[in-house]
């Protein structure tokens, strides 16, 4: 079936990796000098995680890490997304640096660079230091700010390793998910709110953007933004308007402002929030992209919904549609559709595909193997798509499967497993599925490829 891969359209220096995040991983959380973070607290208030599950532990990746970058070198991986977290590095989210924080990502670079895998740093994967939070968290100006002096300390210490930097990862879930739906840390219901911190965030994304360019030389600097193609329940007129909104909400909103098109303002009408903007703060905003990503899971077919919440659009369930264990429909063909809009609506030069996985209740078979089928068709169907995108003109440059390790999945804790590798949370053995197997041969016939093989 990889055979169904055009492998040959992808460029012969394409970054094949995975991605992870601090907080879904690492564990150890008061361990050197960490502080607590909003999703320490939001996982140990009662209710808000499936079975009460929290990182603490997680996959322990902060004392196992250089058993899972063998495990990468093993895949035959080149590249790999990995986040920081804030509250190692800058326990009260501003002014003081905790060295042995920094010191934990130093040796993990060093690590990766050792083992042939080119490291690219996420500096922001939700986990806003508690004590920001306290002090108004994104809707508050100052955050942006200080993530700013956050990143600067980062990319001084790491910059000269350290090239492939992301400010932001999926600001849309910090602000929407986090702070109008109340499903993720830090738990608000509130429009007001939400839409300050996702102003917030993009203008933390620019001026990260300044911060790490002024610390380190020759940095590639990018957003990730997880975005959904959008179709209409039906043609209404109600139903196309309603699609429109929800692409604006979801897509739109963080594509236009970083591309200097400002805040999209069909949606300034429906949020109806004023914007705290001060004069600058969009060109800041828009600071240049060296690349995109594109973290994609699932399409979205929504429906009029005047009485609904913001943005007045319900979503369909289709039926007859063959869906992940998250119950997120599949559909690779949208991964192809939102390459190509990225490329000819916002002449994106350069587009990593930042994340792209699935969950399904693996388990480890009487012979210790691990048989994933259904992940196994989803990672080649959406690759396929993916070269197919890049056959059509894509800059495609590279691609990160998520996740890794199976770990810590928001509010669903550990009940859903998105790995190529399957973590056994009571013993940590990890065993990699047959979609670990099968991305690991993927990759090794792109090499050969290039290598000239047939
Ligand atoms: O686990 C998350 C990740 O943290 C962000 N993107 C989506 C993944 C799957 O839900």
């Amino acid at each position: 079936m990889s055979d169904a891969i055009d492998l040959a359209a992808l460029p012969h220096d394409f970054r094949w990796g995975t991605a992870t995040s601090a907080y879904q991983i690492e564990g150890a959380v008061a361990e050197d000098g960490r502080s607590p973070s909003i999703w320490d607290t939001f996982s140990h208030t009662p209710g808000k995680i499936d079975n009460d599950d929290h990182g603490d532990t997680a996959c322990d990746h902060y004392h196992r890490w250089r058993a899972d970058v063998a495990l990468m070198s093993r895949l035959g991986l080149n590249a790999y997304r990995l986040s920081i977290a804030w509250p190692r590095v800058m326990p009260d989210g501003d002014g003081l640096v905790n060295p042995k924080g920094l010191d934990f990502y130093d040796e993990l670079i060093d690590g990766l660079l050792a083992a042939g895998i080119t490291p690219s740093v996420t500096l922001y994967h939700w986990d806003l230091p508690q004590a920001l939070q306290d002090r108004g968290g994104w809707p508050e100006r100052e955050t942006a700010e200080h993530f700013a002096a956050y990143a600067s300390v980062v990319a001084e210490r790491l910059g000269d390793r350290v090239s492939h930097w992301t400010t932001l990862n999926e600001p849309s879930c910090s602000a929407w998910i986090g702070h109008l739906e109340g499903k993720m840390a830090p738990g608000l219901t509130d429009l007001t709110a939400a839409v300050r911190a996702s102003y917030h965030l993009l203008l933390g994304h620019g001026l990260s953007a300044q911060a790490i360019r002024a610390a380190t030389s020759g940095a590639e600097v990018g957003i990730v933004n997880n975005l959904s193609t959008v179709f209409p329940a039906s043609d209404s007129p109600e139903d196309e308007a309603a699609a429109r909104r929800h692409d604006g909400h979801v897509n739109r909103w963080w594509l236009d402002p970083v591309h200097g098109r400002g805040f999209p303002a069909d949606m300034r009408e429906v949020y109806g929030v004023d914007l705290p903007e001060r004069p600058g703060d969009l060109d800041i905003i828009a600071a240049p992209l060296d690349w995109l990503g594109l973290n994609y899971y699932f399409p979205a077919t929504v429906a009029d919904d005047p009485a609904g919440p913001v943005p007045h659009a319900r979503s369909v369930r289709r039926p007859d549609v063959t869906r992940t264990g998250m119950d997120w429909e599949i559909d690779a063909s949208g991964i192809e559709t939102l390459l190509l809009r990225l490329t000819h609506e916002y002449g994106a030069r350069k587009l990593y595909v930042t994340e792209n996985g699935s969950a399904f209740p693996d388990t480890v078979g009487p012979d210790g193997t691990v048989d994933d089928p259904e992940r196994q068709d989803y990672l080649v169907g959406h690759l396929a798509a993916c070269a197919s995108a890049a056959r059509k003109g894509a800059p495609l440059a590279g691609y990160f499967a998520w996740s890794l390790l199976d770990n810590f999945e928001w509010a669903y804790g550990y009940a859903k497993r998105f790995g190529l590798v399957h973590v056994d949370y009571a013993t940590q053995a990890r065993t990699i599925k047959g979609s670990g197997h099968r991305y690991a041969d993927i990759v090794r016939a792109h090499g050969e490829l290039g290598r000239g093989a047939a």
